[in-house]
């Protein structure tokens, strides 16, 4: 689940490892990955990709505690080291920091009886707040500018009314809410909707960022997009069709380049067909992600376009085929459409009502009906992308927000 904050639990010798067990937070934003006993075996498990913070459990003689603390927090600067202990010992708070902590909880300690639930409640709040806080700060310290470019993808289809939009925003809205960076930008420059079908208000288009003049770098064009409320950033398509000649391929090729210096990711909507911003974004796109339409004309046409990104020279493996509106009743089953696009299907989306439905009142389906198949198909879309060199998530920018 997005949104998550993993945790593992390190318990020194000494320690009691249930009064830690009963101050772990229960919320449904943490997950315990494991408790681990001995300080020794914690090591391995403190490194694993999938941890955000290790709970370190200090026993009445926290030293080796303390340099463990150390290690993990110089060793692995990008999660957040708590320390636990029970009872007072003199200077532990300040030492803990000073070994890289980013905070120090003391558990609930009752005179041999068990701690009230009182006080667990109130120890186990302090620390998600620790955790929380703590991840953030970890994150501000790591994240740092980009060295890398973040990837682009590129969503396009032979013809209107296939679904690139619905693809393209819930996609973007699916990164952001898995926290990750990303702008969205509509390039269906005469007739794009992506505005409407995130209800993003009217506000400043690609054609106001082109009319402006001057050199394009992040800050000026932070300028002009506009942050949905799922964290995406979007550029919005011009207000007029007449508006979209003013937008050339050059101007387009920098726009690229800056998004992706300060994005993890960038989504670009098409028009229908290969137009010339389309052939632009795909020339410098790391993904390519085709939608088209369960019926025959559709499919032949799908098989078209994806012999067209062939020619091109972009390489199949960076190319994803969504089918939408799938729905059984047009007698075409995802084999056929294999048997007539020549290639695997990597995305089903069924045909629903809530699709328009969301659209039309301006809430992606992802948002509106999480639990709805074609939601359901439109994140596995967006996880299938994050599967690979990004699958480590950054959960702590959806709790927190971002950063930026
Ligand atoms: N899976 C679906 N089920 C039902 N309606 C859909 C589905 N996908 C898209 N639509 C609807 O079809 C229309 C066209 O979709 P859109 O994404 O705008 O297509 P494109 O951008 O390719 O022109 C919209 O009204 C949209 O709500
Ligand atoms: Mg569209």
């Amino acid at each position: 689940m997005a949104g998550v904050i993993r945790i593992i639990v390190v318990v020194d010798a000494g320690a009691d490892r249930n009064a830690v067990e009963a101050v772990i937070p229960a919320a449904a934003g943490v997950e315990l990955l494991s408790v681990i006993e001995g300080l020794n075996n914690g090591w391995q498990e403190a490194g694993a990709d999938d941890v955000d913070a290790v709970l370190v459990a200090a026993g009445p003689s926290p030293g080796a505690a303390l340099g463990f603390t150390e290690g993990v927090a110089a060793e692995y600067p990008d999660r957040a080291v708590l320390l636990l202990h029970a009872g007072a010992v003199n200077g532990l708070p300040r030492r803990a920091l000073e070994a890289g902590a980013e905070d120090v909880v003391t558990l609930p300690v009752a005179d041999g009886e068990p701690p009230s639930p009182a006080d667990r409640d109130r120890v186990s709040n302090e620390l998600l707040v620790a955790l929380e806080k703590g991840i953030a700060r970890r994150r501000r310290a790591t994240d740092g500018p980009r060295s890398a470019q973040g990837r682009m993808i590129v969503v396009i289809g032979p013809k209107g009314g296939a679904g690139k939009t619905i693809v393209a925003s819930n996609l973007a809205v699916a990164f952001a809410e898995a926290g990750q960076r990303v702008a969205l930008a509509d390039l269906d420059l005469q007739f794009g909707d992506i505005g409407l079908v995130l209800g993003m208000p009217p506000a400043h288009t690609i054609y106001d960022l082109v009319m402006s003049g001057g050199s394009l770098d992040a800050e000026k064009l932070g300028d002009y997009l506009t942050t949905h409320e799922s964290g995406a950033r979007v550029l919005l398509a011009p207000a007029r069709p007449d508006q979209a000649a003013m937008v050339d391929v050059e101007f387009l090729r920098q726009m690229f380049a800056v998004l992706r210096a300060t994005e993890d990711w960038l989504v670009v909507d098409s028009g229908p067909g290969f137009t010339p911003e389309a052939i632009a974004a795909i020339d410098v796109a790391t993904d390519i992600c085709i939608v088209g339409t369960v019926d025959a004309a559709a499919l032949k046409n799908t098989k078209l376009g994806l012999e067209t990104l062939d020619l091109m020279g972009v390489d199949a493996g960076n190319v994803k085929l969504v089918l939408n509106r799938a729905d059984s009743r047009v007698g075409i089953s995802p084999d056929d459409a294999r048997t007539i696009t020549g290639r695997a299907v990597d995305v089903l989306i069924p045909s629903h009502r809530d699709v328009p439905r969301s659209a039309n009142s301006g809430r992606p389906i992802v948002m509106a009906q999480p639990g709805s198949e074609p939601a359901r198909a439109l994140r596995s879309l967006a996880e299938s992308y994050m599967g690979g060199e990004y699958s480590r998530p950054r959960p702590l920018k959806r709790l927190l927000g971002r950063t930026r």
